[in-house]
C-alpha cells in the first residue's frame, strides 16, 4: 500500500504525533509517514482499543517512538506535543453502541480528552493540528449527499462528542489562531482494522465470519447505504490537511469518503463473491443511533485539500481481504 505519494513537501526534518496510533486509521497514517522518511513519528497511545501487533510493526524504525499513555491527561499531552511539528489526532473511543452503553467513557476520551490535546498542541507552539471528525455528526439530517454546513440532531452520545470536538476546533482557531482542520470520516475500513470485541464495525465483521462460514448479522433490513472509504483515502486526506496552503483551508471540517454509496446487502454479496462463501447473512433488529443513508458531497475536502480518493470500494474489499486471509504483520 502507498505506492502514491500525496505530499510535496519535505517531511525528513519534520516530527509528527499521532494519537492513537495503535489503532486501525492510526496505524496507517504512521505507515505512510515511515514509509516516506518523516524525520520524527511519535505515537500516543494507551492501548485500550489499539494493539501491540500495530507498534511493534514500527518499532524498529529508529525514526518511530511509542508512549503509551492517556490523551485524558493532560500533562501527558503536553509532554507529548514537546518538539512536535504536527498532530494527527486519532485516539478516541469509536462505536455509536459503546457510546450509548456508556457515554461518560466516550465523554472523557472523546471530548476530554480532543481539548486537552488541542490546548497542548497550542500551548507547544504545534504548526498544525488535523483531527478525526466523523459522518455520525449528522445525526437526523436526511439531506442527500450530506454538505458540511448542513447537520442534523446527532443521534448518539458519539456523534455528540464528535460535535463537540468540531465547536472547539472552531473556538480555537477564532480565538488563539490555532491552525486547525477536521476530518470527517464516513464508515472507513482496510488492514487492521480488527474484527473482535463488541464494537468491530460491519467488513470486518463479514469478512471474519465468512472466513470462518458462519452467518453474520446484518442489522434491519441491509437496505441502509453507506459511504464505504478505503483508509488509503483516508491518509490521503490526513496528509493534503497538514500540508494545504490553500487560502481559507484551515478553521473548517472537510468530508472524507469516496462520494459513492452501497447498501449493506450489496456490500454482503460483493463479499460474498470475493470470498467465494455460500453462508447468508441473519437479519435482526434495526441498531439504536445508526443513521438510514450516508452519502458524502466530497467538493469542498477536493477543492480545500486537493483530495481525490484513488481507491474505489471494490477495489479497497480485495486489498483488506487479501490482508484479512493472512493478517501477517508487515514491516515498514
Ligand atoms: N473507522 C471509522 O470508520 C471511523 C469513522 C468515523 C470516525 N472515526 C474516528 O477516527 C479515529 C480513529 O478510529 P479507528 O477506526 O482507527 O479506531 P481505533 O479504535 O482502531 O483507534 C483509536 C485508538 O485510540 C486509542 N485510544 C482510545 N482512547 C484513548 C485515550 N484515552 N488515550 C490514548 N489513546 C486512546 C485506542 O487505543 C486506539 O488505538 C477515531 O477518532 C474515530 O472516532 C473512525
Amino acid at each position: 500500500m502507498y505506492e502514491q505519494k500525496f505530499h510535496t513537501e519535505d517531511i525528513l526534518a519534520k516530527s509528527f504525533l499521532v494519537t492513537g496510533g495503535a489503532g486501525f486509521i492510526g496505524s496507517n497514517i504512521v505507515e505512510y509517514l515511515l514509509k516516506y522518511g518523516a524525520g520524527k513519528v511519535r505515537v500516543l497511545d494507551n492501548l485500550s482499543e489499539g494493539l501491540r501487533e500495530n507498534v511493534e510493526l514500527f518499532i524498529a524504525n529508529p525514526n518511530y517512538e511509542f508512549v503509551e499513555g492517556s490523551i485524558t491527561d493532560y500533562a501527558t499531552c503536553l509532554k507529548n506535543c514537546e518538539g512536535i511539528d504536527y498532530v494527527l489526532h486519532q485516539a478516541a473511543l469509536g462505536s455509536v453502541p459503546r457510546s450509548i452503553k456508556n457515554p461518560v467513557a466516550t465523554n472523557e476520551a472523546n471530548v476530554t480528552g480532543f481539548l486537552n490535546m488541542l490546548t497542548a498542541a497550542k500551548d507547544s507552539g504545534v504548526k498544525r493540528f488535523v483531527y478525526a471528525s466523523s459522518s455520525s455528526v449528522y445525526g437526523d439530517s436526511a439531506e442527500l449527499p450530506k454538505r458540511e454546513e448542513n447537520i442534523g440532531k446527532p443521534l448518539s452520545p458519539y456523534a455528540v462528542s464528535k460535535l463537540v470536538d468540531e465547536f472547539y476546533a472552531d473556538i480555537f482557531a477564532r480565538t488563539y489562531k490555532t491552525e486547525v482542520i477536521g476530518l470527517r470520516y464516513f464508515n472507513i475500513f482496510g488492514p487492521r482494522q480488527k474484527p473482535d470485541g463488541p464494537y468491530a464495525a460491519a467488513i470486518p465483521l463479514f469478512m471474519d465470519a465468512l472466513l470462518k462460514n458462519k452467518s453474520p448479522f446484518i442489522n434491519g433490513d441491509g437496505e441502509q447505504t453507506r459511504d464505504f472509504t478505503f483508509v488509503e483515502n483516508a491518509v490521503q486526506a490526513n496528509i493534503c490537511a497538514l500540508f494545504t496552503t490553500t487560502e481559507g483551508a484551515t478553521g473548517r471540517v472537510y468530508n472524507v469518503a469516496v462520494a459513492e454509496r452501497i447498501s449493506i446487502n450489496l456490500l454482503f454479496n460483493t463479499l460474498k463473491k470475493l470470498t467465494g462463501s455460500a453462508v447468508n447473512a441473519t437479519y435482526r433488529e434495526e441498531r439504536e443511533g445508526d443513521v438510514r443513508n450516508s452519502l458524502a458531497d466530497i467538493s469542498k475536502a477536493q477543492k480545500y485539500l486537493g483530495y481525490q480518493p484513488t481507491v474505489k470500494v471494490e477495489k479497497g474489499l480485495e486489498i483488506t481481504f487479501n490482508w484479512f486471509k493472512t493478517r501477517k504483520p508487515q514491516k515498514v
